[in-house]
């Protein structure tokens, strides 16, 4: 069975669509970079484990108690990110090559990069007269919202339009999505593990 981490940072609609949906593997942990956020509720409904990290941990590649070590515990195949918002460090890619994937809000390479997350997404793309938008599923490289596209999905943007309907928009097309883009994912990837 492909064991699944699954990094978030916020509401966790994501996260929890992964962890309800994914058949090719399963989500065996949890981990977030904020206390608070809403995403550890949701896993713990789910019985699935939570893990609060700080940065120290994430850029720490050495040390046992380091979020690497604590991957490498839990034997974890790949790692999803489901509106993460830090960036990857270099050894935790080196570690997971190709094994990192992460959606995006957007129609990838515009509309990403450092703080380009959320709203202010959808906020660019309306004041710049786009008239489509979308999500993108892609490998995770050393840079920001950068590595190999494995999926993108359109929907349109009317003039009549608000951040919060083209979030609506975008969200519909992750739940739809998600789940079956990383799925056939981990049977490409991973061929030689039974579920
Ligand atoms: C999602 O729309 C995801 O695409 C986006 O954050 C949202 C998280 O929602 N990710 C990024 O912007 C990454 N740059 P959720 O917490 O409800 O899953």
């Amino acid at each position: 069975m492909t064991r699944i981490a699954v990094f978030a940072s916020g509401n966790g609609t994501n996260a929890e669509n992964l962890i309800r949906n994914l058949t090719c593997g399963k989500v065996v942990l949890l981990l977030c970079n904020k206390p608070g956020a809403y995403v550890l509720q949701r896993a713990r409904q789910l019985e699935v484990p939570t893990i609060v990290f700080s940065r120290e941990k994430l850029e720490d590649p050495d040390h046992e108690n380091s979020l690497t070590g604590i991957l490498k515990a839990h034997k974890i195949d790949l790692i999803i990110l489901a509106g993460f918002l830090w960036k990857i460090p270099e050894h935790l890619i080196r570690s997971w090559p190709g094994k990192i994937l992460n959606i995006h809000p957007a129609l990838l390479p515009k509309y990403g990069g450092p703080g380009m997350y959320g709203e202010r997404v959808h906020k660019a793309v309306l004041q710049n007269g786009e008239k489509e938008s979308g999500i993108t599923i892609h490998i995770v490289d050393s840079l920001y919202d950068h590595g190999q596209i494995i999926f993108q999905a359109k929907c349109s943007v009317d003039p009549s339009d608000t951040p919060e309907t083209l979030a609506a928009k975008i969200h519909d097309l992750e739940q739809l999505h998600f789940p079956k883009v990383a799925d056939r994912y981990i049977s490409q990837t991973f061929k030689d593990q039974a579920v």
